[in-house]
């Protein structure tokens, strides 16, 4: 009997296993039979746009972090596909900061392009997985959120692909059940415009309070004051915006800070980034880490130590994403398929221990983007991924800070040259700041004397 596969999550990670198989099988090998269960009603993951909060139609906590108006925050140069280009895709250089919708229809083509719709059962919401040491096998319990049926089923590998920036991390700061505003998390906030002419807070001082601050601006709110916990972000900021110490607590629509100053707002988003959160795992296989590069207890960042038949992809802070997903999944694959072999748990420890210490060891985000790119190396090196220029991602990843440090609100309107074809990319018809309508069609529509690359 063929082994059995279980993909939780049909995202960009549980996409990038469901390829990494059918490349297998197109290159002639015997793959085993693989059934990805998805809980959305279509592809994409955290790329698809809902306008709910809170639950979904069928009662499941709504996945979607994304909010209108989204462009990548990073060049698409470094998320690229090796085995799908975006000329590819596109028929024609397009421009380096692509809005959300477009980067989706990238991820939908690779998986129409293979044919790999089928495997998908959508609205399936996994509810439990449970490992038995008799059979040595999974059973997967899941519901058909439409007909709201429950389903069990055996697997010999799960992969859990279900993603890490959906479940939010939400503190508490006194006096917030008083605030007379709107208090939300990021991954509730959807559209900007709510917020014209309001004074916000954001506390928070990573990526999702960046880019909510920066398009609330973009949009028309009056001020974004950021808080920062740990370390300000300390871009050059126009008036507008200010970078305070973290909230202490809020009297009335007063915010006070650590720093014993205080600030007038109208509403408070909460930047603070997401928890990994497996309901549906046991204790015993359940991952527990903080949003870090490294997260412990996973052999290659993937397997799950103490049950390498359990494999969890994506689940590590990204400054590569899509490539790195594809590497991981090939990785997996490979051992599930027995081209790979794993080492003993002792050793499986001592290299995870070995990867953990070089990342702590990290001290700036340049040392954290080469760490990503020796992790990166490191699987696809033992694969038939096709080779793509990690390093060469480093480097755009490494200019791509500077361009941010240079100009927080313009560094979109850069482009960068491909590592997989050489093209650079044109520089896109509008400037970021005025490109107010981020759909597919306005972005594409670019002037003949602007398609040529820059
Ligand atoms: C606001 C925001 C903006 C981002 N912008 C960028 C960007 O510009 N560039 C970039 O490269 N990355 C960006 N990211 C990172 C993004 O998370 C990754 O690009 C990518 O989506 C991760 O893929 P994934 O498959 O691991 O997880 P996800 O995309 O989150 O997909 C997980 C899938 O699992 C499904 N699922 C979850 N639980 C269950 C269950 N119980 N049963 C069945 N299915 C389930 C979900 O419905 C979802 O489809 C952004 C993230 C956020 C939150
Ligand atoms: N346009 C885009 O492409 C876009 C937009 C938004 C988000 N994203 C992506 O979304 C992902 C998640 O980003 P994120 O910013 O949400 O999460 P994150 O990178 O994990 O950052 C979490 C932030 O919350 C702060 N925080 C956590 N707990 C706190 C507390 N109790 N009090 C105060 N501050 C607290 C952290 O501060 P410390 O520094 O002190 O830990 C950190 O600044 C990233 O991959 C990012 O690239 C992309």
């Amino acid at each position: 009997m063929s082994k059995r596969i279980a993909i939780l999550g049909a995202g960009p990670s549980g996409l990038a296993q469901l390829r990494a198989f059918e490349s297998a099988r197109r290159a002639g090998a015997e793959v085993p039979e693989i059934v990805c269960y998805e809980k959305q009603s279509d592809l994409g993951g955290m790329w698809n746009y809902t306008w709910r909060t809170g639950l979904d139609a069928y009662g499941e906590p709504v996945h979607g972090s994304m909010y209108r108006y989204l462009w990548s925050n990073g060049p698409k140069e470094c998320l690229e596909f090796a085995d799908y280009g975006f000329e590819e895709h596109f028929g024609r250089p397009i421009p380096s900061y692509p809005p959300r919708e477009v980067l989706r229809d990238y991820i939908m083509g690779r998986i129409e392009r293979w044919g790999l719709r089928e495997q998908i059962r959508f609205n399936t919401a996994v509810q439990w997985v449970e490992y038995s040491d008799a059979s040595g096998r999974f059973s997967v319990t899941v519901r058909d959120v439409v007909k709201d049926e429950l389903a069990t089923e055996e697997f010999d590998h799960v992969i859990v692909a279900t993603g890490h920036f959906s479940t939010p991390n939400v503190p508490y700061f006194e006096g917030l059940e008083h605030f007379p505003g709107r208090v939300l998390h990021a991954h509730d906030f959807r559209d900007a415009c709510e917020f014209q002419g309001k004074d916000l807070l954001l506390v928070g001082s990573s990526y999702s309070a960046e880019d909510i601050g920066t398009q609330c601006h973009k949009y028309g709110a009056r001020s974004v004051t950021f808080s920062y916990r740990s370390a300000p972000m300390g871009y050059d900021w126009p008036d507008a915006f200010e970078e305070r110490p973290l909230l202490l607590r809020v009297e009335g629509n007063t915010a006070h800070f650590r720093d014993g100053s205080s600030r007038e707002v109208d509403a408070i988003i909460l930047c603070t980034g997401y928890q990994h959160h497996f309901p549906f795992l046991p204790d015993g296989l359940t991952l527990r880490t903080r949003n870090r590069l490294y997260p412990a207890d996973l052999y290659k960042g993937v397997f799950w130590i103490d049950n390498p038949k359990l494999v969890y992809l994506g689940m590590q802070d990204q400054y590569y994403t899509f490539n790195m997903f594809d590497a991981q999944a090939w990785y997996a694959r490979d051992v599930i398929m027995g081209r790979l072999e794993l080492p003993p748990v002792a050793g499986m420890r001592a290299d995870s221990l070995a990867w953990l210490a070089r990342e702590e060891a990290a001290a700036s985000a340049d040392d954290e983007i080469d760490f990503q790119a020796a992790y990166t190396r490191d699987l696809v090196d033992c694969t038939d991924y096709p080779e793509f220029d990690i390093e060469g991602m480093g480097a755009l990843f490494k200019q791509w800070m500077q361009h941010k440090r240079e100009d927080i609100l313009g560094y979109r309107d850069r482009s960068y040259p491909s590592t997989v074809t050489g093209t650079r990319a044109p520089v896109h018809h509008t400037p970021w700041m005025e490109a107010m309508d981020d759909s597919m069609e306005a972005f594409l529509n670019q002037p003949e004397a602007l398609r040529k690359s820059a």
